[in-house]
């Protein structure tokens, strides 16, 4: 089956079970600077996992464009990718376990044909405060017993602890920031089978395979989130007011299961961009394992590339921007591997044939595919002089260690194994070990900043904050009254001390300006406004005249926030109920946040 069978036919069994279906909210989310990537479908949908009413309903089913700048280093093995589709499913505050786990394992054998016997589960087994997941083991034994399968725990269904079963964005709770939501998971794994001696080739062979085990013959299609507790400020975990289902399954992994194909890079998800680089390499995918490796990871950072360059993300130093270029670079050092040296316009050429797979699914890929072609080209014939330099760089050293390797890592992106290729043609040996703790030292902090990056636009859904949240919705209308209609809002972070919000305009706000947008907030407080929202389908909304975020697909309903007649916007609350409730208002900063974009600081007195 072809991956864009399995996706509308996932959409289909969903939405026969009553699930409003809602479109991928862009690679890059437009209104929360606060993390750099979607990185899987619940990321636009906290607000309502957390409580908040959506207006499609409480069941949700969509294909999200998802990225995960965490595994890049994984990329190369027969799974693993940055940009991935994640197939996801949501209760919210609906139905729990037992309609999500026969629903999900009817959709696997029945609607995919995948063989019952090739299926195994994993559960939660339960640490700190949080039990074992007894419900989700009996819910599984019915299931197998109704297709003839005797499912024992520890054979077919295995519990693992938080490590393994416990989901939330940033880990295991110990990891999560206080508002984060979280929960139990289940996850289903498709045994490729023992035959294919994946294991005994693996870098685990020495330790006994399992169905959580890394070694490639199990692989994970199906994740289940029972997302019902929340970190709280004092570091217990608690329950959330309501229950939810939080779905997840890569459609790359679904599609390589469906089709009995261990490496998703043969699927065909990949293999387009996989046969151009066999022929410009005049290498054969699968022949040798350093050139294989080398192809998956250009494959893969290509199409992940292309997708946010898609989405609007140009090359650059900083955030998305560093990113992108890390995926260019680190494809052009593995092509080196596959001798293609000189000619870096090559990258362009793969352009296409991520562009047309995406066709249907993402159009705007298609239509910008001219403009991307020559963006990469241009930033590949960049890096060139770069690793000239790099390369001559390694020249010059007397010796190559391991730390050296990390800091050639570091500073150009050159992969362990080229500069160990490099130093072995000078008879040296750098030690792996020493690279590799670098490294792990390095994960570590940037898995620090990753967590502090992940609370979203609002850092929780404490009363200052939701107050700072309408006091924005104010302050963006009352800028359009000062400046003009050009402003429109860029991003947004609030805390529970102060408000930050950026937006187009070029050029410094005089100070006479600012004081006269904070009067104009002041005066809208002072009025005593009710705040309501009313859901209506997105074009009642543009008629009504809301504002929204250029450029980002909404769902077919939304839901549209007013503040009296001042202000009317579409977001997903929540909000004050009047803002006479909102305290005194100050903007305390104003500054530039890059190419036309303003930023401003603003806090409320406390009431
Ligand atoms: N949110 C869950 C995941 O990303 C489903 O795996």
């Amino acid at each position: 089956m072809k991956s864009s069978e399995i996706r509308s036919r996932f959409i289909d069994f969903y939405r026969q079970r009553q699930h409003a279906v809602i479109p991928s909210a862009p690679l890059v989310p437009q209104n929360d600077p606060s993390t750099l990537f979607t990185s899987s479908g619940m990321q636009p949908l906290i607000p309502y996992l957390l409580g908040e009413k959506h207006p499609q309903g409480r069941r949700l089913v969509s294909s999200q464009k998802s990225f995960r700048t965490q595994d890049i280093d994984e990329v190369g093995d027969n799974r693993h990718t940055t940009f991935f589709e994640m197939l996801g499913n949501w209760s919210l505050g609906d139905y729990f376990k037992k309609e999500q786990l026969p629903w999900i394992f009817e959709f696997l054998t029945r609607i995919l044909g995948l063989p019952p016997e090739r299926l195994y589960v994993s559960v939660f087994a339960g640490e700190g405060a949080v039990p074992k997941d007894d419900d989700s083991i009996n819910i599984w034994k019915e299931i197998f017993r109704g297709v003839g399968i005797d499912a024992r725990e520890g054979e077919r269904i295995v519990a693992y602890p938080a490590a393994k079963n416990w989901w939330s964005r940033s880990g295991v709770p110990a990891g999560m920031p206080p508002g984060e939501p979280g929960g139990p998971d289940s996850e289903v794994f498709y045994d490729f089978g023992a035959d294919l001696r994946l294991h005994e080739r693996s870098v685990y062979k020495r330790q006994a395979c399992h169905p959580n085990c890394d070694c490639g013959r199990f692989l994970e299609i199906a994740n289940s989130v029972f997302m019902e507790y929340q970190k709280q400020a004092d570091g217990t975990i608690r329950e959330l007011p309501q229950k939810n289902v939080d779905f997840g399954g890569g459609l790359e992994r679904l599609t390589a299961a469906e089709n009995r194909m261990p490496d998703i890079f043969r699927t065909d998800m990949f293999l387009p961009v996989i046969e151009v680089l066999e022929k410009l390499s005049k290498r054969e995918y699968g022949r040798k394992d350093e050139e294989t490796r080398a192809m998956r990871v250009i494959a893969d950072h290509i199409r992940g590339s292309v997708i946010m360059m898609a989405d609007g993300v140009l090359p650059s130093n900083k955030q998305q921007g560093y990113v992108l270029r890390r995926l260019v670079r680190r494809s052009l050092l593995y092509g080196r591997t596959l001798g293609l040296t000189t000619d870096w316009k090559y990258v362009g050429l793969l352009v296409e044939p991520v562009a047309g797979f995406y066709s249907r699914a993402y159009p705007e890929v298609l239509r910008d595919a001219g403009r991307i072609t020559l963006v990469l080209v241009e930033e590949a014939a960049r890096f060139g002089k770069t690793l000239e330099k790099g390369l001559r760089e390694i020249e010059k050293l007397p010796l190559i260690t391991g730390e050296t390797a990390f800091r050639l890592y570091e500073t150009y992106g050159f992969p362990w194994e080229m500069t160990e290729e490099i130093a072995r043609r000078k008879n040296q040996r750098p030690d792996r070990e020493a690279f590799e703790q670098e490294f792990k030292k390095h994960q570590e902090l940037s898995r620090t900043a990753a967590a502090g990056m992940f609370k979203g636009g609002l850092a929780d859904h404490s009363r200052q904050v939701t107050k700072l949240h309408t006091a924005t919705h104010l302050v963006h209308q009352a800028l359009r009254q000062v400046l003009g209609d050009h402003v429109a809002q860029k991003g947004s972070n609030i805390t529970a001390d102060r408000l930050r919000f950026d937006f187009s305009h070029t050029g410094k706000i005089s100070d006479s300006q600012l004081r006269l947008v904070e009067s104009v907030v002041n005066e809208q407080i002072g009025r005593a406004l009710p705040v309501a929202f009313r859901i209506m389908t997105y074009r009642e909304a543009m008629e009504a005249g809301a504002l929204a975020f250029f450029g980002e697909r909404y769902p077919e309903k939304v839901k549209v926030y007013s503040i009296g007649s001042f202000s009317k916007e579409i977001c997903g609350g929540p909000h004050a109920e009047n803002t006479a409730d909102l305290g005194k208002f100050t903007i305390t900063r104003e500054e530039s946040a890059g190419g036309g974009i303003r930023r401003i600081y603003a806090a409320l007195s406390r009431k």
